[in-house]
């Protein structure tokens, strides 16, 4: 664990905000309409509902939701943010920012700096870091962050990558002092131009190199690893596998979280061996024995931070952060003062690995995140109601509201969207 210099401000996440769309579609029924294996997807991808938005919903108002669960239960005044950055690859509009309709809806003051942000699925964690040094630099001048992450994973309707849709928003408040988990200052980044994942301007639906994006993913696992070892200057040397109480990942599909996590412990299996360690020099990672050993750290480190994703599908910015989310509201408690390992990965790609620990109260300060509530009041939708769902979210989204949040879009009138506010979230 490193000392944190004592003139340095300690910061990081004080609270989280988590909304999900009020549908989902159960991936078995989706399978068998598709005429593809149902174990490939509930055990292969180890994907089981995927959120499904409906097409009066989108990127502002799913994080628009979040970002007022978070304010409200977080106790959290509009006048303390200072800086609102909204992360998402499914913009509405080339040039006008998502971030500018959440400022209002959201009555954020006027000298709140605001802007979108995007690059793939990392652009959650671009945001994290910009607030973190925000603070840091003392710009801030006491006041918080606001950062989204909102997304609506979208492909082809009977692509194989259909499986992996999802939607959802995370909303952190990035402070001071923080409340939940503080983050450590020592980073790895990872960028190269690798055309694995894509959407042109005129498509709603995202084009993939399905297989090929997995290796890209792995490599920038890699090397954002190597960029935070060196970043430690030689500090590092006991293994995230020992050192961590949890390990998260970005997780387009659960079983990615499992090869990533492979891959971390390969990594260190190999550089123990090559130390001499005596663990590592007993089996070789290609054994029964390795197997068996990764299971287990998968089950310790991983499994416990995925039940949400599991239920939810990709959610691109916010996936890394909807685990998060699911693990602070178990186990904050018991993680306290505890290493927490957190890997972000955006195609095409750049990725980074950060770490924190979860502060004393940080139980607290997950009270209100309300995961179970978010998914029990969720309506499964039949295949054809999904697919009419999606075929109207590709034209744009089509006004209209339910009762899961307190915005929606309200009108679209001459290319401009509109949107409607009614009660606040408690
Ligand atoms: P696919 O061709 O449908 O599936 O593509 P597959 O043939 O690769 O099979 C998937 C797994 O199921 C395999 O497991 C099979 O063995 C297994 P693995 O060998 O990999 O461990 N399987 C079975 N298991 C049990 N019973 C069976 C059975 N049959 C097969 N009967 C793919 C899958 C993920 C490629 C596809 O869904 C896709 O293209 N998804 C979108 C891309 C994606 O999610 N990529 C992830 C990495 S890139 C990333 O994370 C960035 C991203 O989030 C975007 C961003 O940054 O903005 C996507």
């Amino acid at each position: 664990m490193r000392e944190q210099s004592p003139l340095r401000p300690r910061v990081g996440i004080d609270r989280i905000g988590l909304y999900l769309p009020g549908y989902a579609l159960a991936l078995d029924e989706l399978a068998r309409a598709r005429d593809v294996p149902v174990d490939k997807i509930l055990l292969g991808l180890g994907a089981q509902k995927m959120a499904v938005a409906p097409p009066w919903e989108d990127t502002v108002t799913l994080g628009a939701n979040a970002a007022a669960r978070v304010l409200a239960s977080g106790r959290v005044a509009r006048e303390e943010i200072g800086l609102l950055l909204v992360a998402t690859e499914t913009a509405v509009d080339h040039a006008k920012p998502v971030s500018i309709f959440v400022h209002e809806l959201l009555e954020l003051p006027s000298n709140c700096r605001t802007f979108e942000l995007k690059h793939a699925c990392y652009s959650g964690t671009a945001g994290v870091m910009i607030a973190s040094d925000w603070i840091r630099s003392g710009a801030a001048r006491g006041r918080k962050a606001l950062v989204v992450a909102t997304d609506i994973a979208r492909y082809d309707l009977r692509s194989s990558a259909e499986f992996t849709q999802g939607a959802g928003a995370v909303a952190l408040v990035v402070s001071e002092s923080p409340r939940l988990l503080e983050l450590d200052p020592v980073t790895g980044v990872y960028a190269s131009n690798v055309y694995d994942f894509w959407r042109p301007l005129d498509r709603r639906e995202a084009l993939v190199d399905g297989k090929y994006s997995l290796d890209c993913y792995l490599a920038a696992l890699d090397g954002a690893l190597d960029d935070y070892r060196s970043g430690l200057n030689g500090a590092g040397s006991i293994p995230l596998t020992a050192r961590c109480a949890a390990l998260l990942y970005h997780t387009p599909f659960p079983k990615m979280a499992h090869k990533a996590h492979l891959r971390l412990l390969e990594r260190e299996w190999n550089e123990a061996a090559r130390r001499g360690d005596e663990y590592a020099s007993r089996f070789s990672t290609g054994s029964p024995e390795f197997a068996q050993a990764a299971e287990q750290s998968y089950a310790a480190l991983v499994e416990p931070a995925l039940g949400l994703a599991r239920l939810t599908g990709n959610t691109y910015t916010a996936s890394l952060y909807v685990c998060l989310a699911w693990l602070a509201e178990r186990r904050a408690r018991e993680l306290v003062g505890r290493e927490v390992g957190l890997f972000s990965y955006g195609s095409g790609c750049c990725a980074e690995f950060f770490s924190g620990r979860f502060v004393d109260g940080s139980a607290a300060a997950t009270a209100e995140i309300g995961a179970a509530e978010l998914l029990e009041r969720r309506r499964e939708l039949s295949v054809a109601e999904y697919e009419s769902f999606m075929r109207e979210g590709a034209q744009g989204g089509t006004p209209g509201r339910d009762d899961t949040g307190f915005c929606h879009l309200a009108a679209v009138r001459d290319h401009k969207r509109f949107y409607e506010r009614s009660a606040w979230p408690r």
